[in-house]
């Protein structure tokens, strides 16, 4: 079954007319040099140039070993899982599951959201509840269903093996004793602060480029802008820079918004937060299917129709739906290119590996 052809027939046809939109869709011919106007409001270009991060210089030496640490399955007790397990960053920086999978084959209650351009997110994760990535970094490790070590252990992993205790020297120099738990952070942050995408076709439609994209993805735009997706998700990453509920008109089902997570309210306990998450940052969706934090759904134009229904209370038609579906496309930038990183060989003082017992 069109599960998108369902949506729509369930919605009925009548499309949201207003504002820019009217004219556009009507002339099927958008006036470019407005709609650039527009969308410079709304939105911001990635830098082509890695972003400062605040208290933490990113230097080569800094990113080189966040590079290591990151595809390093060393510092989970398994030994196997690594952050580049569930941020695949040959699959647009997350692992294309509906929730991820960790420790012992444990499923997680959320969807991994992409590492790419995450420096730019007003705080991190779904619900906001780690202020920047070096706070997000130390979560992982940690979390049972996740990497299942502790910061002991991997500060003993990481020294047993000399090669690391130059990097981090290196990474951090004149400090008495650099192998730390938070400079492990710090390096990791650093690294997916290079881990931007810039040059998508929409970034260079604001740089002006008048050709680069369609009529449709054009009028896709006006769209997502004069219905009300961009009062939401806006910024540089077209998302993750608020907070707001899930279901602002009209809650999704209990398929894809299930009563067990509330997201922010966990973190500050208001009722106003009851299901209250982080608009989704829009770069690269195209890659980071399953949608959703609970990765429901597969369907771009789907997780479309859904925003246009529990967010805006509006029926957009399947042209809408395709027509904004296609403008997110365009928001896939180059992705970066990453040498695979040789990693230390183990020593005897390594930590074994932790048998994973299957928790499932
Ligand atoms: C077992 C899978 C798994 C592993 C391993 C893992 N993550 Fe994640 N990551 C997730 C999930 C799931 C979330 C979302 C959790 C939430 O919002 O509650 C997440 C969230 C994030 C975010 C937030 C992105 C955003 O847009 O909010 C970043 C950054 C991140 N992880 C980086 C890392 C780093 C660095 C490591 C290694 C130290 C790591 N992850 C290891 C699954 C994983
Ligand atoms: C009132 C604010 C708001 C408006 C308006 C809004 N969104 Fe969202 N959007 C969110 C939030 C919050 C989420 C995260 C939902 C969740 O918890 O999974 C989200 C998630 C998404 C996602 C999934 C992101 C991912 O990584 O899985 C897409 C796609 C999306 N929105 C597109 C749209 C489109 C298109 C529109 C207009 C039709 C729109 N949104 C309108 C707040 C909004």
């Amino acid at each position: 079954m069109n599960t998108t052809r369902t949506i729509v027939r369930l919605l009925g046809a009548s499309a949201l007319c207003i504002g820019f939109v009217t004219s556009a869709l009507a002339a099927d011919k958008v006036d470019d040099a407005a709609l650039r106007t527009a969308a410079g409001d709304y939105f911001e270009v990635i830098p082509s140039a890695v972003p400062a991060v605040k208290g933490n210089a990113v230097t080569h030496e800094k990113v080189e070993l966040g590079k290591m640490l990151f595809f390093e399955p060393r510092i989970s007790s398994s030994a196997l899982i690594s952050c580049n397990t569930c941020h695949n960053l040959g699959m647009g920086g997350d692992d294309n599951l509906e929730t991820s999978i960790g420790h012992g084959w444990q499923k997680g209650p959320r969807n991994s959201p992409t590492v790419f351009n995450a420096v730019f997110n007003i705080a991190q994760f779904w619900d906001g509840r780690a202020a920047d990535l070096k706070a997000q970094a130390k979560g992982p490790v940690q979390a049972g269903v996740e990497m299942a070590s502790t910061p002991d252990r991997v500060v003993t992993t990481l020294k047993s093996m000399p090669e690391y205790i130059e990097h981090f020297k290196k990474a951090f120099p004149g400090e008495a004793d650099p192998v730390t738990f938070d400079n492990m952070a710090k390096a990791i942050e650093a690294f997916e602060a290079t881990l931007i995408t810039p040059s998508s076709r929409f970034d260079q439609f604001l740089e002006g480029n008048d050709v680069i994209l369609s009529d449709q993805e054009k009028q896709g735009l006006a769209l997502f802008m004069d219905s009300g997706c961009a009062s939401c998700h806006n910024g540089v990453n077209v998302g993750g820079n608020g907070y707001y509920p899930f279901g602002v008109v009209e809650k999704p089902g209990s398929d894809i918004l299930p009563a067990n997570d509330k997201g922010r309210f966990a973190v500050t306990h208001t009722a106003d937060d009851d299901y209250v998450f982080r608009a989704g940052p829009l770069r690269n969706i195209e890659l980071t299917a399953p949608y959703f934090h609970t990765g429901k759904v597969w369907d771009l134009e789907q997780a479309v129709g859904i925003m246009a229904t529990s967010q805006l209370g509006t029926e957009l038609d399947e042209k809408s739906i395709s027509a904004i579906a296609a403008f997110l496309r365009t928001l896939t930038g180059e992705e970066p290119r990453i040498v695979y990183p040789i990693l230390p060989v183990s020593t005897h003082a390594t930590p074994k590996p932790v048998a994973m017992t299957i928790k499932n």
